[in-house]
């Protein structure tokens, strides 16, 4: 069996990359759905059906644990997957998504202001507030929308991007840590990091989620010992173009993206 990894787009690639790193010898599959991109601006109804259908596909490929790389399809779809989707259409299979793990990474003993940057369903769901405050319930959480920055950032229009960060970065300058919370937002982290004073903590996903699988796959033998280790990856999207086969050759030069068989 291999780990699936889910995105609406191509932005899941950096997390991709930060497993593929901690550890190559797994079997991935990645598959982004480009077809239906940006999820960040559709309906809690559309997201749902989108990151079923895309399940689903992940389960066909013979993927037992699989990762909703995606916060947006996280905050709207993951409870209702585990809870009600997986138990009775795969039991064996596990689904993971991005915010918790990026949750306990937030929260250091000495942090009491936390802002949020992410899509406008995501902060819709107030899905930080909920799971920071779940821990901390005295932490004061900023939660902003950036609708405007994932079709930047998959247009590969880096320059528009950069305009982006800093028309919202003094939003958050009186935090003690910001969440970039949508896993496009790796691609742009060093423009946050540039524009926010240096007392602002940076969490940027591609930085924590090699180390939080390797962790739970550690804590559940019974998921890692069917895990097939023959470094064998693949790479799919709903729908390609010469632009999407363009930006992941950048960040995955030796691996070809290739358009899903229906
Ligand atoms: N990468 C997705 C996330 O982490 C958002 C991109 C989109 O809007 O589709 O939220």
């Amino acid at each position: 069996m291999k780990i699936g990894i889910f995105d609406s787009g191509l932005g899941g690639l950096v997390i991709t990359r930060a497993f593929i790193n901690e550890m190559p010898e797994y079997d991935y599959v990645y598959y982004g759905d480009t077809q239906n991109l940006p999820y960040g601006e559709k309906t809690s109804g559309s997201i749902l059906s989108y990151t079923l259908e895309a399940v689903r596909f992940l389960i066909a490929q013979d993927c037992s644990l699989i990762i909703t790389a995606c916060n947006t399809a996280t905050s709207i779809a993951l409870r209702y997957l585990q809870q009600r989707f997986i138990p009775s259409y795969a039991p064996s299979v596990k689904v993971l998504g991005v915010v918790i793990p990026t949750v306990e990474e937030a929260l250091l003993p000495a942090t009491s202001k936390v802002g949020v940057i992410a899509t406008s369903a995501t902060v819709r769901s107030q899905i930080y507030r909920i799971e920071l405050q779940k821990i901390r319930p005295e932490l004061y959480v900023r939660e902003i929308a950036a609708p405007e920055l994932v079709p930047a950032i998959e247009n590969n229009n880096f320059a528009e991007a950069e305009k982006i960060v800093r028309n919202y970065v003094s939003r958050f300058a009186d935090m003690d840590s910001l969440i970039l919370g949508c896993t496009h937002y790796p691609l742009v982290k060093n423009f946050f990091r540039e524009y926010l004073p240096r007392h602002v903590r940076v969490i940027s996903q591609d930085e924590l989620m090699g180390a939080k699988l390797r962790d739970y796959l550690r804590r559940h033998q019974e998921i890692d010992g069917g895990l097939e280790r023959r470094s064998d990856y693949q790479f799919l999207v709903s729908s390609l173009n010469h632009h999407y086969q363009k930006v992941a050759e950048t960040l995955f030069p030796d691996i070809p993206v290739r358009e899903r068989i229906r």
